[in-house]
């Protein structure tokens, strides 16, 4: 990748939505040039250049890949091969997507050409790009990128307060389904929650205001002490009557509520072996009423 004077490459940015804007707008504002952003609608990439001095709005894309060392190409996935596809590039460009689930083998025409290709996926939730630009540091950057593009976007990642994990080709599928269980996969238990406590008449915003603290509080947990002792409650403590009294009134619920309770009561219990609360023999006796009720 081609740098000006030696130093920080120039940035430009194909598809001006939540993620770019937040990049842009957080890369720029420590001093890195972020050149040129193209999207669809000219609205957008104006939005994006609005906030940033020396950044030019382009009509058309091919403009960003011309002005650029490094493109961020921030389209929806599904459009990232074609606009990757339909584009000149060079020898001395690099380009990365920002998808977590797409491998970065899309990006093989502009590897064609001579570009370095990459992926600098960051986990975060991009609802507002003002909001999600304030909550990046410390967050993990995904990043999937050989030879000289790998410290360069390091360096990106660390400009903009965060950490890095690197992914080998292959496993973005497995990679983001899986980091839907810290995202919103958690909505989705706290809404089981809700339709639990709406039979005994507390509304789901009452449930969702009196679950969140809870929340914050086992993330906090987790962040000081680690998964397995950062566990507290029943199966930390391998408490077999109170998973009997669970049981018996989850199957009073419904099937569902006692199916999706055992899947993660089971695997739970492997924590809280791990953290010495109980033996194996207790794990046992729990998994057997767990496997029971499965059944029943
Ligand atoms: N949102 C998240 O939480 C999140 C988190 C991590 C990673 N990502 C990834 O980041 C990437 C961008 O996602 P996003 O959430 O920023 O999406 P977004 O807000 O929908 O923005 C996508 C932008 O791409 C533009 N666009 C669409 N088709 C285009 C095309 N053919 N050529 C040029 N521009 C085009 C859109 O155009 P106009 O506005 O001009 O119409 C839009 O501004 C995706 O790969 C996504 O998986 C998203």
């Amino acid at each position: 990748m081609q740098r000006q004077n030696g130093s920080s490459p120039r940035l430009g940015f194909i598809g001006a939505g939540r993620v770019a804007k937040a990049l842009a707008w957080g890369l720029a504002g420590v001093k890195h040039s972020v050149v040129a952003a193209a999207s669809r609608s000219m609205g957008s990439a104006e939005q994006l250049a609005a906030r940033i001095a020396g950044c030019r709005p382009a009509a058309d894309a091919q403009d960003v890949v011309d002005r650029a060392d490094l493109v961020f190409l921030t389209v929806p996935d599904n459009a990232i091969a074609a606009v990757a596809a339909s584009l000149k590039w060079r020898q001395s460009v690099a380009v990365v997507h920002c998808s977590g689930a797409t491998e970065v083998a899309v990006l093989e025409p502009a590897a064609r050409a001579g570009a370095e290709i990459g992926g600098f996926h960051p986990l975060q939730l991009f609802a507002d790009p003002d909001v999600a630009l304030a909550g990046l540091p410390g967050c993990t950057i995904g990043i999937e990128a050989d030879g000289p593009l790998l410290p360069q976007l390091e360096l990106l990642a660390a400009a903009l307060g965060c950490r890095t994990i690197r992914l080998p080709p292959g496993c973005r599928a497995r990679y983001h389904a899986s980091a839907h269980y810290a995202a919103g996969f958690v909505i989705t238990l706290l809404k089981e929650a809700a339709e639990m406590w709406q039979t005994f008449g507390v509304s789901r915003e009452e449930t969702v205001r009196a679950l969140l603290p809870l929340l914050r509080g086992t993330a906090a947990s987790v962040e000081r002490s680690g998964l397995a002792q950062g566990l507290a409650g029943t199966y930390a403590r391998g408490d077999i009557g109170t998973l009997e009294q669970h049981l018996a009134e989850l199957g009073r619920v419904g099937p569902d509520a006692l199916h999706l309770y055992c899947e993660l009561a089971l695997r739970s219990i492997p924590l809280g072996l791990e953290r010495g609360g109980y033996d194996e023999k207790r794990a046992e006796e729990m998994r057997a009423l767990l496997r029971v009720a499965l059944e029943g």
